[in-house]
């Protein structure tokens, strides 16, 4: 039987390539206009980081993670995420030290192990920007509006930006009394996961995807409900900003995200079908929590596989560049060192340009630059290498033109004009 690709994995083949690429190089301007600059970590990490970072009692932390042992018998995890490894990236190389705040952006794979549906892989795609040094709410506003700009500037829409805020720790230990006193009476009727984060993080019940713990949460106390004074500010502060700079927005406060590490605002922005496409918010403790020092957070993942998927949706063509724009077939062995000569020469001057590789005959030669999408062509046989000249064909009228071997300008002049 043929090996195929683990569930969950898809290959990116070279006919969608250029949609990956274009994405990726809108982010990358869009992030040097925000002084964002790149950061790269490891695929894997020590499996710790993410028990820390993440949360032990999070979906992802005691259910999806990739965790193996090495042969040095240390525990590793491919990571299903991209924000602990840049806060451990940031700690570890000093970059507090550096002008504050450090804005960073990575793409990076994640490894999920989750159940398979519409738009959930085990190994997905993130855009990821993670803002560290500034306490601020305009801040928030500035990564979210980053964020609105992607799908703006793509032509997506219906796109929703709903907002909350998670308040702090001391917000939190208030509304965790409160979800515990809701919950008292159905402690039974939870799944074993849920029973056992009631008495360590009783937050997590709230995203479990157990059906009947969803029904068993309806109707439980909302955290908003407990934000203390400063987060309450931090939050209405958010939200100016947000109308200063035109961002429309929705208050949701349901939402609570499902990793551990998030204070104060997170976000999640979703397609016109309820489909999440992005999520993020403010990490106030995390970067301490990781062994580093007291520095505030703030950042966003958004899902390449989902991007493109709406794009497909909306009906957005992302514009594709030519894939050849030459191609010099050859009649005879002669004609072929001549073709070699001319494609090498015309590389050199930045044209697209190939030749034929595969004993056949012209007609064939013609097919195959015609698949390749080959804007013009140029056959070469005894004739042409007599006269040291040949007649190059547009492809999509059937115009030639004629030129002149030893003048390869000629020939860049026409291919650049079309
Ligand atoms: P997250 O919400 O878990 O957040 O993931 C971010 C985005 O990745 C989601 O909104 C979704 O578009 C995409 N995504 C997540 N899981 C899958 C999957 N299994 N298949 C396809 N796409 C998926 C984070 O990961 C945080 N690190 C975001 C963050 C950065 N918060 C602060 N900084």
């Amino acid at each position: 039987m043929n090996i195929q690709a683990p569930k969950g994995t898809k290959d990116i083949l070279p006919e969608n390539i250029y949609k990956w690429q274009y994405v990726e190089n809108l982010f990358r301007k869009l992030c040097s206009v925000y002084g964002c600059t790149e950061i790269r970590t490891p695929m894997f990490e020590n499996t710790e980081l993410f028990k820390r970072g993440v949360g032990e009692t999070t979906d992802v932390v005691q259910k999806e993670m990739y965790t193996f042992e090495d042969k040095g018998g240390r525990s590793i995890t491919l990571k299903p995420e991209g924000t602990s490894p840049a806060v451990r990236a940031f700690i570890e190389n000093g970059l507090f030290n550096d002008a504050q705040p450090t804005k960073l952006y990575y793409f990076t794979p994640c490894f999920r192990y989750e159940k398979m549906q519409k738009g959930r892989y085990r190994e997905h795609h993130q855009f990821g920007i993670e803002v560290c040094g500034s306490k601020e709410a305009s801040i928030d506003a500035e990564v979210i509006s980053l964020v609105m700009r992607v799908y703006k500037e793509l032509g997506i829409e219906g796109v929703q930006l709903k907002i909350n805020s998670m308040g702090c720790p001391n917000c939190r230990k208030k509304y965790n009394k409160a979800l515990k006193e809701f919950l008292a009476d159905k402690h039974e009727q939870l799944c074993e996961t849920c029973k056992s984060r009631f008495e360590k993080n009783p937050l997590r019940i709230l995203d479990c995807k157990v059906n009947s713990c969803k029904v068993i949460v309806k109707g439980a106390p909302i955290i908003s409900d407990y934000i203390c004074e400063e987060c309450a500010t931090h939050f209405e502060s958010l939200k100016k900003y947000l109308n200063v700079t035109d961002i429309d927005f929705e208050v949701d406060p349901l939402i609570v995200r499902g990793l551990d590490y998030y204070t104060k605002t997170v976000f999640e922005v979703l397609d016109k079908n309820g489909l999440a496409l992005c999520g993020g918010g403010r990490y106030d403790n995390l970067i301490k929590e990781i062994g580093g020092p007291d520095v505030p957070a703030m950042g966003f993942g958004m899902g390449i596989e989902r991007l493109l998927m709406s794009l497909e949706e909306n009906g957005i063509e992302i514009p594709m560049e030519p894939y050849m724009e030459l191609y010099v077939g050859s009649m005879h062995e002669e004609s072929k060192y001549e073709a070699i000569k001319i494609v090498k020469n015309l590389r050199e001057k930045g044209i697209k340009c190939e030749c034929n590789h595969i004993e056949r005959s012209v007609k064939a030669q013609m097919k195959y630059a015609n698949k390749i999408g080959s804007y013009f062509t140029i056959i070469l046989g005894e004739d042409e290498i007599q006269s040291r000249t040949a007649k190059i064909k547009r492809m999509s009228d059937g115009e030639q033109f004629e030129i002149n071997l030893d003048e390869l300008e000629e020939i860049v002049n026409i291919v650049n004009k079309a």
